[in-house]
C-alpha cells in the first residue's frame, strides 16, 4: 500500500501493524480516531508529516516488523483466543490492581490534588464497570457468534443459527468510543500520566500502570476495530 496524507491512521495501522508503535510514540490516537488522515493528525498534534512517514517506514524495516504479526491473514478464531488471552486477561487481573491503588492514593493524597484525583477516581470506576459488562457481552455473545460464522464459511456443513454480527459490532464499536473517552479524560486530569513532586511511590507506581493500561487497551481496541469486526462484516 503506498501511504499518502490522504491515507487515515485506521488504515495504515491495520496494514502495517508496526506502525502501531510509532503512532504510540506520538500521541496518535490509531483505534476510536482512526478515521483521520495523517494529514489531519499531523495538523491536530503539530507532528511534521515527513517525521511521522519515516517511523513508519523505519517500523517496516524487518527487524522491527518481524516482532510484530500480521492479523489480515489467518483464522478469525486464533485472533480472537489472542485477545482473549492476552487484553481481556491483562484488564482483568490489572484493573482490580490499579483500582485499589488508587483508592489508596486517594485516601493519602485526595486533599493535596482533589482537582486531579477525585475526578479521576469517578471516570476511572466509570470505565472499569463499562469494561467489565463489555467484555462479557464480547465473550458471551460477539465472539462466539463470529468463531460460528467463520465455521459455517469454512464448510463445516452445520447451518448459521446466529444473528447478523452488524448491530452487536456497532455496539461494541459505541463502547469503545466511549472508552476512548474516558482514557482521554484521565490523561488530561493527569497531565499526561506525570507524578506530581509530592507524589509517593505507589501515586507513581499507580500512573505508571494507568499508562501502561492506556497503550494496552489503545491496542486492544485496534484490534477489534481495524482488523476482527471488518472482517467478520466481510464474512
Ligand atoms: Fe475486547
Ligand atoms: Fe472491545
Amino acid at each position: 500500500m503506498t501511504i499518502t496524507e490522504q491515507t487515515t491512521v485506521g488504515e495504515v495501522a491495520s496494514t502495517v501493524p508496526a506502525s502501531v508503535r510509532v503512532f504510540q510514540q506520538f500521541g496518535i490516537d490509531f483505534c476510536c480516531g482512526g478515521g483521520k488522515t495523517l494529514a489531519q493528525v499531523c495538523g491536530e498534534k503539530g507532528i511534521p508529516l515527513e517525521g511521522l512517514l519515516a517511523g513508519v517506514e523505519k517500523a517496516q524495516e524487518p527487524a522491527a516488523a518481524s516482532q510484530v504479526r500480521d492479523w489480515n491473514a489467518g483464522s478469525l478464531a486464533v485472533l480472537i483466543d489472542y485477545i482473549l488471552n492476552k487484553h481481556h486477561e491483562y484488564l482483568k487481573s490489572e484493573m482490580p490492581r490499579l483500582g485499589s491503588m488508587l483508592a489508596k492514593v486517594i485516601q493519602v493524597h485526595g486533599n493535596n490534588h482533589p482537582e486531579s484525583l477525585h475526578p479521576l477516581g469517578k471516570v476511572y470506576g466509570g470505565l472499569k464497570r463499562e469494561l467489565e459488562e463489555h467484555m462479557w457481552k464480547e465473550e458471551n455473545v460477539l465472539f462466539p457468534l463470529i468463531k460460528q460464522l467463520e465455521e459455517v464459511h469454512n464448510g463445516s456443513g452445520a447451518p448459521f443459527r446466529g444473528m447478523p454480527v452488524g448491530g452487536p459490532i456497532r455496539m461494541m464499536e459505541m463502547e469503545h468510543e466511549s472508552a476512548g473517552e474516558a482514557l482521554r479524560h484521565m490523561r488530561e486530569l493527569t497531565s499526561g500520566y506525570t507524578p506530581p513532586a509530592d507524589a509517593c511511590n505507589t501515586y507513581r507506581a499507580l500512573l505508571h500502570g494507568l499508562l501502561e493500561m492506556e497503550a494496552d487497551l489503545h491496542e486492544h481496541i485496534h484490534l477489534e476495530n481495524n482488523i476482527l469486526f471488518p472482517r467478520a462484516v466481510a464474512l
